[in-house]
C-alpha cells in the first residue's frame, strides 16, 4: 500500500521574522507514518517544521506554509492508496507579507488581517480517487463526536480520527493521546490513553482492514 502521511504544524509568515503558528508537535503523525513503515508499507510524509527526525525509510517533503502544503499534497495524493491528513493546518493566513521587519513605531495596537487557507482535506474530499481511503483529523473542545462525524460527512472522509484537545497531558505536544475513530461505515473504536506510536499501529491495522 502506499501512504500519503502530513504531520506537524504549518508556519504563516507575517515578515522575515515573524510568523503564526499552532502547537502540533507533529509526533501523532510521524507515528502513524512509522507504524505503516514497519508494516512494510510505502510512506510519503510531508512534514511541518518540528523537532522530530525524519523517518529514514519514508520520503520526507517538509513545506512551511498551508499553502505549500497543499501543493505537495495536491502533487502526491493521486498515487496514494491511504491519505492521512494528521497535519495541524493554520486555518488563517496574513492577508500581507511585509518583505522588511515590520517596525514597530506608530503603532500602539496592531490589527492583523488574516484569510482562511485552503482546506486540503476539503479539496481531497470532492477529489478522492476510486478505492483510496481518506482520514482526517478533528481536535475538538467540546461535542467531540457530535462534531466529528458531522466533519466526516462534510468533507466526505472514510474516518476520522477525534482526539478531545481540553484532557491535559494528553494529545498536543505529549507522547500519548486518547482517541475516536469514527467510520463512514458507523464504526465507532475508542482508544484510551496510551502512547502514539501504539496508537499509530492501531490506526494503521484499522485502516487496512477497511481497505481489503
Ligand atoms: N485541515 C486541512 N486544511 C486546512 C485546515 C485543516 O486539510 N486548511 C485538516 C487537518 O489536517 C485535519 C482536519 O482538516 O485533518 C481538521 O479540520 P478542522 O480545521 O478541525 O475542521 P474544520 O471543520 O475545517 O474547522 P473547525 O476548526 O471550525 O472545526
Amino acid at each position: 500500500m502506499k501512504f500519503l502521511i502530513t504531520a506537524g504544524p504549518t508556519r504563516e509568515s507575517i515578515d522575515p521574522v515573524r510568523f503564526l503558528t499552532n502547537r502540533s508537535s507533529g509526533k501523532m503523525g510521524y507515528a502513524i507514518a512509522n507504524a505503516a513503515i514497519e508494516q512494510g508499507h510505502k510512506v510519503v510524509l510531508i512534514s511541518g517544521i518540528v523537532s522530530l527526525p525524519p523517518l529514514e525509510n519514508a520520503r520526507m517533503l517538509f513545506i512551511e506554509s498551508a499553502e505549500d502544503m497543499y501543493q505537495a499534497v495536491s502533487a502526491e495524493y493521486k498515487s496514494a492508496d491511504i491519505v492521512i491528513m494528521s497535519a495541524a493546518v493554520a486555518d488563517f493566513t496574513p492577508v500581507k507579507y511585509y518583505s522588511h521587519k515590520f517596525k514597530k513605531s506608530g503603532h500602539d495596537n496592531l490589527i492583523l488581517e488574516l484569510k482562511k487557507t485552503v482546506d486540503i482535506l476539503g479539496f481531497l474530499g470532492q477529489n478522492k480517487k476510486d478505492g483510496q481511503l481518506l482520514v482526517g483529523f478533528a481536535a475538538e473542545s467540546e461535542n467531540i463526536i457530535a462534531n466529528a462525524r458531522e466533519k466526516l460527512k462534510r468533507k466526505n472522509l472514510d474516518w476520522i480520527i477525534a482526539n478531545n484537545i481540553s484532557t491535559t497531558g494528553l494529545g498536543f505536544q505529549s507522547d500519548n493521546n486518547a482517541i475516536t475513530m469514527i467510520s463512514r461505515k458507523g464504526q465507532t473504536l475508542e482508544y484510551r490513553p496510551q502512547a502514539k506510536m501504539d496508537l499509530g499501529r492501531k490506526i494503521i491495522q484499522v485502516l487496512l482492514k477497511d481497505e481489503d
